[in-house]
């Protein structure tokens, strides 16, 4: 349904990705947006939708979190509301972020779509994290600037700005065209009428965020117990003394943690985990028997990926022996598909929704090799609540 345009992906990952902001003027046409102001609003009154509104009468800046009793009493002066991770309840919202799928899938964080009046926006500030913002319906002026000693102020204890800085690009954006904003680039958007923004915002982990969530997993799956070692103990004058050797020698035995198979199997599960893909699993999500799933897949029923489903998974360190397993984690989890059928599964992973047809070989003759141990794979990922059946 969306389809990017007047961008050379090539050229912006050597010459833009993480260095400069670029604007990609109509990088859709014809844009359509995927959701519309009352929708919007809609989605605030669920308790798992991270949403907030800042407006900014007479110069005094407010902001309220979501939800709310009475949305009206928060949409005063100039006002924006931002509701965060839309991908995930918005197939169109999902289908939109995934155009920009060039970026690994594990680099994405998720769609925050905003709705703003006239005169309204969030102030200048910084971000923490590269962003493409897409201009939905109506107007809005965007100047980015670049990286420099900006200094922070809270005219509210929820929002940070900063107090100005000198754009390089100033240009007013309508519907279908991008702007590409690297992360810790200054950057101001005012709406020039009511309008719709949507933001693929990024994640890049920190080290402490990685070194505590593998810490995690390791006292999870009782890995890395290996202990300090000493057998050339030497004696020293003061016994307070760690010497530089000892130093080295514990961090070697950190650095062989990084090094051991633990590793690879958490990375995966660290970079796929997903706080909002748990709070929508405990949502009731009907069971269904693989008997049942072969049924409706053989009667043509679609299944479709579950908007905000990333799944991602390592590349193997040697060529795969054809008949091995292949291991993908979604939300945390790994899942394996049958063996042999490596590329199925990549193919399956890739493709928003499939059909019998899916399972069918060149010649039109259906893989029934696979069949059992796919619908196993699929029941579970539709019980899971990842993949859903279009009714
Ligand atoms: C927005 O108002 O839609 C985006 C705010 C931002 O600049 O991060
Ligand atoms: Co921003």
């Amino acid at each position: 349904m969306y389809r990017l345009q007047n961008i050379d992906t090539d050229v912006f990952l050597k010459e833009y990705w993480q260095k400069k902001p670029l604007l990609i003027r109509q990088g859709f046409k014809d844009f359509e947006d995927p959701i519309d102001e009352h929708e919007l609003a809609g989605l605030t009154e669920e308790e798992s939708v991270d949403s907030r509104i800042v407006n900014n009468q007479a110069g005094i800046w407010e902001v309220a979190h979501g939800p709310y009793d009475d949305i009206n009493e928060h949409c005063l002066g100039q006002w924006s509301l931002l509701v965060q991770s839309v991908d995930h309840f918005v197939p169109d919202a999902d289908s939109l972020m995934n155009t920009f799928d060039f970026i690994p899938v594990w680099r994405m964080d998720d769609l925050m779509v905003s709705y703003s009046n006239t005169g309204a926006g969030v102030g200048p500030h910084l971000d923490q994290y590269d962003v493409f913002i897409i201009q939905g319906k109506g107007s809005r002026r965007w100047q980015v600037g670049l990286p420099s000693d900006y200094e922070t102020v809270r005219p509210h204890c929820d929002l940070s700005q900063i107090t100005g800085f000198t754009p390089v690009i100033d240009e007013v954006l309508t519907a279908g065209d991008i702007i590409y904003i690297p992360a810790n680039h200054p950057h101001n958007g005012v709406a020039l009428e009511p309008c719709m923004n949507y933001s693929v915002g990024f994640r890049a982990p920190s080290q402490q965020e990685m070194l505590t969530s593998f810490a995690d997993y390791a006292i999870d799956n009782n890995l890395l117990s290996n202990r300090y070692q000493d057998q050339a103990l030497s004696a020293r004058k003061f016994s307070g003394e760690i010497k530089q050797q000892e130093v080295a020698q514990f961090k070697a035995l950190l650095a062989e943690s990084l090094q051991s198979d633990a590793f690879e199997k958490w990375l995966p599960t660290f970079l796929s985990d997903n706080k909002k893909a748990e709070d929508e699993s405990n949502q009731q999500i009907e069971e269904f028997s693989e008997q049942a799933i072969m049924e409706m897949l053989e009667s043509g029923e679609y299944f479709y990926r579950a908007p905000g489903i990333k799944p991602i998974f390592v590349e193997p360190k040697t060529t795969c022996e054809p008949s091995s397993s292949f291991t993908f984690h979604i939300a945390g989890e790994a899942y394996s598909g049958p063996s042999g059928s490596a590329n199925l599964v990549k193919k399956f992973l890739t493709e928003p929704f499939i059909t019998q047809e899916f399972l069918v070989d060149d010649d039109g003759q259906p893989q029934y090799i696979l069949h059992n141990h796919f619908t196993a794979l699929l029941t579970m990922l539709v019980n899971k609540g990842h993949w859903y059946i279009e009714e």
